[in-house]
């Protein structure tokens, strides 16, 4: 596909719903007695994994445009999936049912895409295995497809998490949930809270100290309505598309502010980004925020930030090459282990366009200002890298083919119409 051209963006953009907490909307919806309705359902094929997973479990959930309704089965009334439980693309829907599914009186089975079955699952497999689950990978690996078998009993868990992963972190949760006693759970740094804050939400107890979490299990929880804010992580395509481009400026309505997911801010101000909040509704940790043109000066991004904007390293390392002088990106190891090498793919296919970047063992370092040049560039069958190379197409004039721009409905299917209606609004 031919990305699309412009020089500046201008105009008002609504970003999709929050992936993280569309997903977990729906599982807890599902765990829950009760009925849960959910507005504002992020509509894009990795929470549609979810969907269809509660459903092939015996869920009764209707879905209707992005309202969903879901009659909440309760951790004891899913029912055993007819065929293996097709999780797609989706590294949150896999991760987080295995914690769900680890006390069920019947098997399932996990498949997946290719990438998702070369994506480590041992970081989930080994605690659960801990507190008494019953699950292993093909062939005796901790991969893909995923068998998790009959278990009726559940101890609770002390761990002490060797990556900084919410995805871990809520396999165990929702484990805890069901295990008998208290579960101890020490963060290695703070990651995205969504499912403390729902495990709330839901009726539930929940104590949270820094990175100490503890729940006592079991609990039963009950079906609640649910608004889903805009996506920062699809936001963050825009912010940096109004910092690099001339001329520019975006309104970006309604995004999701959680404090847990809001690293990208950070980095936007460190490096000297024109971007402020029109209006917050404190309530629902969400914001109007606007961004300008800037001029764009290197940073440091490392330690303790990096599980706050994890998903959005790969435009933010675009964002560095805008910047005058060095930015060095470090401790971010776990982006080679997303839906493609993180680290990699953004640095081979921004050397393509122009960029000066090299990789090190756990990030990047990137020299700018750097002026950008066409050429034929690829997703790598990842959304945010296909993303990524749309905005990077705004600083050149020359033409740029994308390979596999479909990858983008995974978390924002209508990603270039929304870009396409920022160039139009221009005139
Ligand atoms: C997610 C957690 C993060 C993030 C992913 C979504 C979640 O993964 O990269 O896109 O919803 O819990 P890790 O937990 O592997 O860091």
């Amino acid at each position: 596909m031919k990305l699309h051209q412009a020089k500046s963006l201008n105009g008002t953009l609504e970003v999709p719903a929050d992936k993280s907490i569309s997903h977990r909307s729906i599982m807890f919806g599902a765990i829950a007695k009760g009925e849960t309705t959910i507005h504002n359902f992020l509509e894009a094929e990795d929470c549609l994994s979810t969907l269809k997973a509660f459903q092939d479990l015996g869920v009764h959930i209707v879905h209707d445009d992005k309202t969903v309704t879901i009659q909440g089965a309760g951790f004891d009334g899913l029912k055993p999936a007819e065929k293996p439980l097709d999780m797609g693309n989706s590294g949150t829907t896999t991760r987080l049912i295995m914690g769900i599914l680890a006390k069920q009186s019947f098997q399932s089975v996990l498949i997946g895409d290719a990438s998702l079955s070369k994506r480590p699952m041992d970081r989930i497999i080994e605690p659960l295995l801990q507190m008494n689950a019953k699950i292993h990978g093909v062939n005796d690996t901790t991969y893909a497809p995923i068998t998790i078998s009959p278990n009726n009993y559940l101890n609770p868990i002390h761990y002490v998490l060797p990556v900084a992963s919410a995805q871990v972190k809520s396999a165990i949760l929702f484990a805890a949930l069901q295990a008998n006693g208290e579960s101890k759970i020490v963060e290695k740094e703070i990651s995205r809270n969504h499912t403390e804050e729902m495990i709330k939400q839901f009726g539930g107890s929940i104590q949270v100290e820094g990175k100490t979490i503890r729940l006592t299990g079991p609990q039963e929880l009950t079906g609640q309505t649910i608004t889903v804010p805009g996506d920062i992580s699809s936001a963050a395509f825009f912010l940096v598309a109004g910092a690099v481009a001339r001329n520019s400026k975006i309104v970006l309505k309604n995004v999701g502010v959680n404090p847990t997911r809001t690293g990208i801010l950070d980095v936007l101000t460190d490096m000297g980004a024109n971007w402020t909040i029109l209006q917050e509704d404190v309530h629902n940790q969400s914001a109007d925020i606007e961004i300008s043109s800037s001029n764009l000066v290197a940073t440091e991004i490392g330690g303790d930030i990096i599980p706050r904007l994890i998903d959005e390293i790969p435009v933010i390392a675009l964002l560095a090459t805008q910047a005058s002088g060095t930015t060095v990106i470090k401790n971010a190891e776990e982006l080679k282990v997303k839906e493609t090498n993180r680290i990699d793919a953004t640095a081979k296919e921004l050397r393509k366009l122009g960029a000066s970047i090299e990789t090190t063992q756990d990030g990047l370092i990137i020299h700018g200002p750097t002026a950008f040049h066409g050429g034929q560039v690829s997703s790598h069958g990842d959304h945010r890298i296909g993303m990524m190379l749309q905005i990077a197409a705004l600083l050149t004039d020359e033409p740029i083919e994308l390979e596999h721009p479909e990858a983008v409905s995974i978390s924002y299917p209508q990603f270039f119409d929304d870009f396409d209606h920022l160039i139009d609004k221009e005139g």
